[in-house]
């Protein structure tokens, strides 16, 4: 199969599983989860709808205190173990602050990521300031999920968002113009609840919250956060495991034995 048609392909398969994630929109709850590697990614792929690799890796593995120091290089080399992790989920990598200030800038990155990575997408955050940004990458067949609410990569301060009512305003325009862009779900970060209720009800694409109420289509968490191997305390967080538990277990055992010689035995030796 020559080049062209092999790109042709691609798309077509990439429009298709957009297409079956849109549809799960009011008929069952989207499970979306960060992996920034591939053994996180082969062990949730089986219970996801969607992995992102998201670029609060910066904060999580980099102790970066912003996400603005996050490369595109990192994401790439991040999003290339991932991709050997999924073989079912969508997998939507999140394109890094200053590398879609300007259409032509954002193509040529958002290519980039998608031909290194072989992701299905990337994510994007802002509104009516970057949907010309948007449309050019949903003009180009790039799948694109908007991200609405708290933006961490351009933020003053760490506060909900929708108290205000000219806020709410502003942030239903979005989702809306959004929409019409032709982004294929949106994000909604730390925002009212009767705001993501009224935003869900209002678009025709999924919304997929984090911190932003049970009335959105689906619900993601950072994936460190929720086993208990990342420190945050924030309220739109649930700690399901206690891995760092686990780890210091297996650690102490593996020490213990070292010291007495109960490890390697002749069955883990040469
Ligand atoms: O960077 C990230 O992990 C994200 C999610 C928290 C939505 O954007």
């Amino acid at each position: 199969m020559g080049i062209k048609n092999k790109m042709r392909v691609s798309v077509r398969i990439m429009k298709n599983k957009i297409s079956r994630f849109i549809k799960k929109k009011n008929k069952s709850k989207i499970i979306s989860l960060t992996a920034y590697s591939k053994n996180i990614a082969s062990i949730i792929d089986k219970h996801c709808d969607l992995i992102l690799v998201g670029d609060s890796l910066g904060s999580v593995l980099y102790n970066f205190t912003s996400t603005k120091k996050v490369t595109l290089d990192m994401m790439i080399e991040h999003s290339k173990s991932v991709r050997m992790g999924i073989s079912k989920s969508l997998m939507i990598v999140d394109m890094p602050y200053n590398t879609y200030r300007n259409p032509k800038e954002a193509l040529k990155n958002a290519r980039k990521i998608v031909s290194q990575t072989k992701c299905d997408g990337v994510k994007l955050e802002g509104g009516k300031k970057i949907y010309k940004i948007i449309e050019t990458l949903t003009k180009n067949k790039i799948p694109v999920m908007g991200h609405l609410g708290l933006l961490p990569q351009s933020a003053k301060n760490f506060k909900y968002k929708g108290k205000e009512k000219s806020e709410r305003k502003v942030i239903l325009r979005d989702a809306k113009l959004l929409e019409e862009v032709g982004v294929f779900s949106i994000v909604l970060e730390c925002i009212e609840s009767s705001l993501a209720k009224e935003i869900t009800k209002s678009i025709k694409i999924p919304t997929i919250g984090i911190g932003a109420s049970i009335h959105c289509d689906g619900q993601v968490l950072v994936t460190d956060d929720l086993i208990g191997l990342n420190k945050i305390s924030a309220r739109f967080v649930k700690k399901y495991a206690n891995i760092e538990k686990h780890i210091n277990d297996a650690v102490f055992k593996f020490k213990k034995e070292v010291i007495k010689t109960q490890f390697p035995q002749k069955k883990h030796t040469y």
